[in-house]
């Protein structure tokens, strides 16, 4: 893709609890990321409170935006449009991202780009630190793994902006699973990093949780494995009052990885794509980046960890491919909560 016009994108990201804004030069090239986390403010509620995050985006979006030009040395004088997180998300969340990226273009005569979230994460795969040794580009076909809070998904990426979606989770999505677990463990929020952690010194082998196959479709299901949790949790507790959350973490997190695994392997095998990618907050995770780092049949393409959970780097990336491509929103676009990547046109 070395024929794209050149250009610096400003993206916003709110769709959740984190504000963000980053600089990135060509949708590869980061000049600067900045990443309000609310997590400690979450932390009490045992999950993300949405009004609560939208009233904190409200404080921290301008000191936000003012960071990432400054940590960029630019200003708006040196952008070339202004991307930001369309949906999925939280609506009160979204709107502030949405309201700050219209002044921001309005103000500066800019374009406006408008993203889906679930699209940013694939393209934090392209993204690398400006000065950086540039790493190979994901190459087309490419099978995608998209693993975060609020979805699973498997789809083929034909091209750049073209999503053939695959298979979606039937319940609970990874991270989600995650997050539930953890809580039923006793590891609190957020639940990925603390079953990560607590699964390191633990037994993978000692308890069987189920996989649930679905064979003959690229679908994932994690509920019936969160109810075996559960049980499990429950039995334990009336023997012994005792939970040996290490081991729990561990099996619990070889089942999620192993489904996870498989699937992504079989359907980049059937589909003739020529490498992986994994995405999204759970990409995150340890032993899901060893496990298909580990196999050498795929070249894999997996996000460093910080642009594995929300930021706004990978706004500005999908950003620039909309924009170099010609979809250059308008000013009128709105806010679209619930926003399947499926219904992403190209
Ligand atoms: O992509 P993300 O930041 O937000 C959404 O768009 O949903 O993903 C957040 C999810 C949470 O469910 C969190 O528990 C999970 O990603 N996560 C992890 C890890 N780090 C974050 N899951 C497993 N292992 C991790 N290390
Ligand atoms: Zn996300």
């Amino acid at each position: 893709m070395t024929d794209l016009k050149p250009a610096r994108i400003l993206a916003v990201e709110t769709s959740c609890d984190e504000t963000a804004c980053a600089i990135v030069e060509n949708g590869r090239a980061m000049l600067s990321s900045v990443v309000a986390s609310q997590m400690e403010i979450h932390a009490r509620y045992g999950g993300v409170y949405p009004e609560v995050a939208s009233r904190q985006h409200v404080l921290s979006i301008i000191p936000v935006v003012e960071q990432a030009l400054a940590q960029a040395h630019l200003t708006l004088k040196d952008i070339d449009a202004i991307a930001v997180t369309q949906g999925p998300g939280l609506a009160g969340s979204l709107v502030v991202g949405m309201n700050m990226a219209k002044g921001l273009a309005l103000g500066a005569g800019l374009p406006l780009v408008g993203v889906n979230h679930l699209e940013g994460h694939l393209y934090s795969a392209w993204v690398y630190e400006a000065g950086d040794t540039v790493p190979p580009e994901p190459q087309f076909p490419l099978m995608v793994l998209l693993v975060s809070g609020g979805h699973s998904e498997l789809n083929l990426m034909t091209d750049h902006l073209m999503y053939q979606r695959l298979g979606s989770t039937l319940d609970d999505a990874a991270g989600e699973a995650f997050d539930k677990v953890s809580r039923l463990i006793e590891l609190g929020y957020p639940g990925g990093p603390a079953i990560q952690k607590a699964a390191e010194e633990g037994d993978a082998s000692r308890f069987q949780f189920p996989r649930a196959w679905l064979e003959g479709t690229y679908d994932f299901s994690f509920s019936g494995l969160k109810t075996a949790v559960l049980y499990e949790v429950r039995e334990l507790k009336k023997k012994s009052g005792h939970l040996p959350v290490h081991d729990l973490a561990a099996s619990f997190q070889k089942a999620v990885v192993d489904v996870l695994f498989k699937k992504t392997m079989d359907a980049a095998r059937e589909f003739g794509a020529k490498e992986i990618l994994v995405a999204g907050g759970v990409s995150a995770n340890r032993a899901l980046r060893q496990t298909f780092r580990a196999q050498t049949e795929f070249p894999v393409h997996i996000p460093p960890l910080s642009l594995c959970t929300d930021n706004a780097a990978m706004i500005a990336s999908a950003g620039y491919y909309r924009f170099a491509l010609g979809h250059v929103s308008g000013l009128d676009i709105d806010v679209l909560p619930t926003w399947p990547l499926s219904q992403v046109t190209a």
